[in-house]
Order: structure tokens, then C-alpha cells, then sequence
């Protein structure tokens, strides 16, 4: 794994922005898996500025993301879908049936799961794959416990997920109990990945991930089971590391 560490939030998503692009460079029908969550916002925003600014095209560029929350409609202002409109897929030229995301409406969201997969086979592999991670060291919505070996599945989201994501909901109880997942294997599949960490809330994860010990209760902590993975974090998520070097 290699660590990077930036000053702040805004150098963080940039360089990571800079990955990206250079990977659209190589090979303009790249595919993208992609994540949600306030981290990737920066990123997002770098890719948007890129189209116009260093001519970046999405035109034959396809994208898969990693999850979606179950009983959201599309529409609806917290689902991942409407996350991926407003934070990236509005702002460039990325035909949006080349956009793969779970179908949290779906009448059997298990279904849905082996469909994904299937899209997932059909569309893949992930040239590029972009992680948050939570602070509890889940990787998309794989929660403490998850099997290695997990393909997409739904699960049931664990309490501090739930709360950490609560700020997006006029109360907890607006939030979703259930979401659709890639699993770690499929997440695991990808060619390259990019796991973007900001702000002291992250810094314990950032920690236990730096440990090196991999654990099923540590869902990130699989990543060290894949040869190619970039760690990009900011001062603030990285603080319990330096801390503990000095
Ligand atoms: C969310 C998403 C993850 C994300 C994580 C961290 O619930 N399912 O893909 O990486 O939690 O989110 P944030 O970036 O807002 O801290």
C-alpha cells in the first residue's frame, strides 16, 4: 500500500483527481468504480473543473458504484443516485447508460445483487476504484464481520453507520436500515485502488488500517490483500499515525 499524505482536504482530493485523470489519459474507456459519501465530494469536484479545463472526455468512460441504500427511490434527495447526478455525473459529458448503481427500489434486492454482479462481469474489471472509508473501517457498506469472499449482497447497516450517516437525514430514523453492497471480493477485483481518508473523524480508522493486521472485523483491512492500493489522507486522518511514530 502506498501512503500519501497532504496538508489538507483540498491537495488530497486534488491529487486524487490527478490519479483519476491520468488513468482517463491512458485509456479513455476506463472503467470507474466509484463511491458516495462527503470524501470523494473534493475529488468530484477536481474531475467536474478537468472537463473544461484540461479537456478531460467521460464520452466513452463507464462507471460502477459501490452501493445504494434499499427503499430510496432514485429521486430521492439521499440516494445514491441523486448523489452521483448532482456531485459528477451532471457536470460531464458521461453517457449515463455507461452508469451502473444498485437498484435499491428493486422488488428482490437479492436479484438485484446477482444482476449487479453480472453487470459488474459484463462491464469490468474496475480499471480504477475509488473508496471512502467508514470510521468503524467499513469499505462501501461491508461492515465489521463481512466475508472476504463477499460478491454484492444487502445488508444490514450497523448502528454507528447509521448515525455517521444521519446527518444527511432530518432524523435517524429517516435512515435506511438495509443497503445493497459490492462485496469485498468484487471490490477486490479491480485493477487499481484509491482510498481517499479526511478529517480527524477518520484518524482511528486511518490508524487501525496503518496496523497492518488484517481482520474481518476491520472490513478495510482486507485491502492489504491487493498489490496495488494508494492511501491518500490528509494531515487530520493521519494524525494518530504520526503521533504514534514520533
Ligand atoms: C458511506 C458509504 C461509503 C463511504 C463511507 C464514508 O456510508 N457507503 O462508501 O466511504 O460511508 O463516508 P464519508 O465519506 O461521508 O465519511
Amino acid at each position: 500500500m502506498k501512503v500519501l499524505v497532504f496538508d489538507n482536504y483540498e491537495a488530497a482530493s486534488e491529487h486524487a483527481a490527478q490519479l483519476v485523470e491520468a488513468q482517463i489519459l491512458e485509456n479513455n474507456q476506463s472503467v470507474l468504480g466509484l463511491a458516495t459519501g462527503s470524501t470523494p465530494i473534493g475529488l468530484y469536484k477536481n474531475l467536474i473543473e478537468g472537463v473544461k479545463a484540461r479537456g478531460i472526455s467521460y464520452k466513452n468512460v463507464s462507471t460502477i458504484n459501490l452501493d445504494e441504500y434499499i427503499g430510496l427511490p432514485r429521486e430521492h434527495s439521499e440516494s445514491y443516485h441523486t448523489f452521483m447526478a448532482e456531485n459528477l455525473f451532471n457536470h460531464i459529458d458521461i453517457s449515463i447508460d455507461n452508469t451502473y448503481i444498485p437498484d435499491g427500489m428493486s422488488p428482490s434486492p437479492e436479484e438485484e445483487c446477482v444482476r449487479y454482479e453480472e453487470n459488474m462481469d459484463r462491464v469490468g474489471p474496475i480499471d480504477l476504484q475509488i473508496l471512502g472509508i467508514g470510521s468503524n473501517g467499513h469499505i462501501a457498506f461491508n461492515e465489521p464481520g463481512t466475508d472476504p469472499d463477499s460478491l454484492t449482497h444487502v445488508v444490514e447497516l450497523v448502528a454507528s453507520t447509521r448515525e455517521d450517516n444521519a446527518r444527511f437525514f432530518p432524523s435517524i430514523d429517516d435512515v435506511p436500515t438495509h443497503a445493497i453492497t459490492t462485496g469485498i471480493k468484487s471490490i477486490l477485483r479491480s485493477k487499481k485502488i484509491i482510498l481517499i481518508a479526511s478529517g480527524k473523524g477518520k484518524a482511528e480508522a486511518v490508524k487501525q488500517l496503518l496496523s497492518k493486521e488484517i481482520s474481518q472485523d476491520f472490513p478495510a483491512s482486507y485491502l492489504w490483500n491487493h498489490n496495488d492500493v494508494t492511501l491518500i489522507v490528509d494531515q487530520d486522518a493521519y494524525a494518530l499515525v504520526q503521533t504514534e511514530g514520533q
